[in-house]
């Protein structure tokens, strides 16, 4: 569906695209015709589209388009059709009068959304504003005695009150212990003195997203808790410092990974260190460590790209720390797109 979105600026919950060097076909059903209909003669509207609506089922209405197309090879999204579902298109199509093969793709369209237009910059940009702005509230109301699910719903009601449509994911609120938990679920512990607490969240801008973490301690830190925050950040310096045009997003992710390594902490990060984002929350590229042999995206930096960059460190039975900001590249470098203080807020 954003790989629909992105083809057609149609963002409708069901749908099929047919593309061809000459067509674009979209197969949509009932639900949808007048959201269609009512983009037509708009700026927005996606030029030359055709439209056919579901006739009995997707799949069949599928078979119905390409059959009439005299198509012979017709790659499909092997990412996004299950396996039921291509045993019975390819058994249908081979069928056919003039039987048609399937070839899987990855990743077609997901390499033209990598890099980020004009357009989708500057919606990139006033949701990374709005996200810090949202941030700096939340960062002046912590309290102690305040439960993570009540701050977690703050939170998602400040995304919604600063003009996006939906959190971009379940907002985390991570505290004490809690935050040794790189995907924790808000629950009803309380914030107490001394706690970390990872609060990460995001907003979808216009179907853009954004996304940022910020780490806070509960009264003064411990030294301990100095030192982990300290290295995580550094962390986040190096990456962005190392990202830009002609870059390796690997190499990115070695610069966050190599900060914590000099800090003693390399065990303690165990996840990427960031993703892109765009229509999707979690896209291409992706900066994550180099793995030989797994067949992957584009490894070099391109301006226009867009991600998060987001080290952490965590430490079950202490806790945690996680900072995350989101990054567009440059002619020359790389630009933040957030920005909120990364300081170590004692509140
Ligand atoms: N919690 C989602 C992310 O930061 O990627
Ligand atoms: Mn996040
Ligand atoms: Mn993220």
């Amino acid at each position: 569906l954003p790989n629909v979105l992105y083809l057609t600026n149609l963002a409708i919950s069901a749908a099929i695209v047919v593309a061809t060097r000459e067509r674009l076909v979209l197969i949509t059903d009932f639900r949808y015709l007048t959201t269609v209909a009512r983009t037509r003669g708009q700026p927005f509207e996606c030029p030359d589209m055709e439209m056919t609506s579901v006739q009995g089922s997707y799949d069949a209405t599928l078979a119905a388009v390409l059959e009439s197309g005299s198509m012979a090879r017709v790659g499909f999204e092997a990412a996004h059709l299950t396996v039921a579902r291509h045993g019975w298109l390819s058994g249908t199509l081979a069928r056919a009068a003039t039987p048609i093969d399937l070839v899987p793709t990855e990743g077609v369209v997901e390499a033209g959304r990598a890099r980020k237009d004009a357009y989708e910059l500057e919606l990139l940009r006033e949701g990374g504003r709005r996200i810090s702005e949202v941030a700096r509230e939340v960062l002046g109301e912590v309290r102690r005695g305040q439960s993570e699910r009540d701050l977690a719903l703050r939170i998602d009601s400040l995304i919604r009150q600063a003009g996006f449509e939906r959190p971009a994911f379940d907002t985390i609120v991570a505290s004490g212990p809690n935050a040794a938990l790189p995907h924790a679920r808000p629950s009803e512990r309380k914030l107490r003195e001394s706690d970390l607490v990872v609060l990460d969240f995001g907003g979808v801008y216009d179907s853009y997203c954004v996304d940022l973490t910020r780490t806070v301690s509960i009264g003064p830190a411990s030294a301990r808790a100095r030192d982990v925050h300290a290295a995580v950040l550094s962390a986040r310096d190096r990456a962005i410092a190392a990202a830009g045009p002609g870059r390796s997003r690997f190499d990115v992710d070695a610069a966050a990974r190599d900060a914590l390594r000099d800090a003693g902490m390399a065990e303690a990060f165990g996840h990427g260190t960031g993703h892109g984002l765009g229509l999707e929350v979690h896209e291409d590229p992706r900066i994550v460590e180099r793995r030989p042999g797994v067949a992957t995206a584009a490894e070099t930096l391109e301006p226009g790209m867009v991600f998060t960059i987001e080290p952490g460190a965590y430490f079950p039975g202490f806790g945690g720390v996680r900072i995350e900001d989101d990054v567009v590249v440059t002619e020359s470098g790389a630009e933040l797109l957030t920005g909120v203080t990364t300081d170590l807020l004692e509140l």
